[in-house]
């Protein structure tokens, strides 16, 4: 698969709902229930960083939930994005990008939201065919003035900013011309996983795809 046709794939995943979760599962037994939960809040699209030893069955776990679209987060290594192909992940996301982990994913026919956070990552991203990409870490790396600037020589890339974002400023993000979707982990706080919780997830959920 081409970047080019990959980053197409990744695009359509992003326009699905204004927020990707970034969820970070300890208890597998969480995995369907929460993907659950955010589906019927109106999140689609979710992100399973492998940080966690139960990361990749909770993937294959959620891979199974309807209307749902299963990827894989903290790609860091080629071993990492075929864990998470064969786990059932739909799409990969890393906090920055190395020729080897873009290779990985390129063999592997995973569609991948690479991270980038200055003009020059940005750039190299593109060059390569990645036109839609992670603005990581979006609050410390500048925020939404960072990614408006980028879009005045780069229009043609488009972003999901991740790192910093919750409901006070998401809006700021969606409003600009050059950003797809955020990404945020606020949807799925730990304390209300920890206490099944799950009406109230899909609560924050429904009011994270209403920011759209
Ligand atoms: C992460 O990698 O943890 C994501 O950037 C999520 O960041 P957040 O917890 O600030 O939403």
């Amino acid at each position: 698969m081409t970047p080019a046709d990959q980053s197409r794939q990744a695009l359509e995943i992003c326009r699905r709902a204004a927020v990707v979760p970034v969820l970070v599962i300890e208890d597998l037994a969480h995995a369907r229930p929460l993907a659950e939960a955010l589906v019927a809040g109106g999140l689609p699209a979710l992100e399973v960083t492998l940080r966690t030893p139960v990361a990749l069955d909770a993937i294959r776990i959620m891979a199974e939930v309807e209307g749902g679209i299963v990827g894989a987060g903290t790609l860091l290594t080629p071993a990492d994005v075929a864990a998470a192909r064969a786990a059932g992940a739909r799409f990969g996301v890393s906090p920055g990008a190395s020729d080897r982990l873009l290779d990985a994913c390129e063999a592997e026919g995973l569609p991948l939201l690479p991270g980038a956070a200055t003009a020059t990552e940005v750039m190299a991203l593109l060059e390569r065919g990645y036109t839609m990409q992670k603005f990581f870490p979006a609050e410390t790396s500048g925020g939404a003035p960072a990614v408006k600037a980028l879009g005045g020589p780069l229009p043609q890339v488009t972003f999901c900013p991740t790192g910093g974002i919750g409901l006070g400023n998401a809006a700021t993000y969606l409003g600009l011309a050059n950003v797809v979707c955020v990404g945020g982990s606020w949807v799925a706080p730990k304390a209300m996983m920890e206490a099944g919780d799950w009406a109230g997830i899909t609560r924050l959920a429904q009011e994270a795809a209403a920011l759209r």
